[in-house]
């Protein structure tokens, strides 16, 4: 799929004030800095699209950008960052379920997982929630270039079984990809492309 554009069009915190456009939309979430915010640059090959950051925490609200005027991509604060008070965990926390829970243009979603980890609490806990709430994802592995190609399968075998084993009878689908290497882009875009033509 070519993007020919991809624009900011909002932030914020309520999700009755998300564009009100009836376009399809696909929302990244996972744990503080796993890499939502730069797979949305890499996706869309806009360096600074979506603002990063090396320390976790950056992104705070819920964020839409259009894309070739027709869908949207969303990105969305992290879970599990231990440095931001109660307060401010819970309020994230809320935004993030509601917009989970009340979001009518969500397509599909995708939950970032950093692929040099093994199968961590948080992380499976959101994947159960996903599944008791009946809200479609696929998962990501991220930052692929941080490991050999051996490591990345083995990584990624180890992960899908434990899912299969103590989770679901069939592991989502999944994608491996790498921000800095613009690895995965076109499954990811293809995939994203056949739901749209659905
Ligand atoms: P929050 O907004 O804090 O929840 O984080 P985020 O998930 O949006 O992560 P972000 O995209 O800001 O990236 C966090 C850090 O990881 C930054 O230093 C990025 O440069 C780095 N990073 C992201 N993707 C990759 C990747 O594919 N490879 C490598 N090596 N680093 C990456
Ligand atoms: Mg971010």
């Amino acid at each position: 799929m070519k993007i020919s554009s991809a624009e900011f069009v909002m932030s914020n915190s309520e999700v009755a004030k998300c564009p009100n456009e009836p376009l399809p939309e696909y929302a990244f979430i996972g744990r503080s800095n796993v890499g939502k915010s730069s797979l949305i640059n890499m996706l869309t090959d806009r360096k600074n699209l979506a603002k990063t950051s090396g320390r976790p925490g950056k992104t705070q609200l819920i964020n839409h950008f259009k894309i070739n005027n027709n869908w949207f991509l969303v990105d969305l604060p992290g879970y599990g960052y231990a440095q931001v008070s109660k307060k401010d965990k819970k309020t994230f926390q809320k935004y993030i379920t509601n917009y989970f829970l009340e979001r009518q243009q969500l397509v599909c979603s995708f939950v970032l997982i950093d692929i040099r980890h093994k199968p961590q609490t948080i992380d499976l806990e959101f994947m159960q929630w996903m599944g008791e709430n009946g809200i479609p994802f696929s998962i990501i592995f991220t930052k692929a270039d941080k490991l050999r190609p051996m490591a990345i399968q083995r990584q990624v075998a180890d992960y899908i079984n434990y899912l299969q084993k103590d989770m679901w009878e069939e592991a989502p689908h999944y994608f491996i990809t790498s921000s800095s290497k613009k690895a995965g882009r076109d499954e990811v875009l293809a995939y994203i492309d056949t739901i749209n033509l659905e």
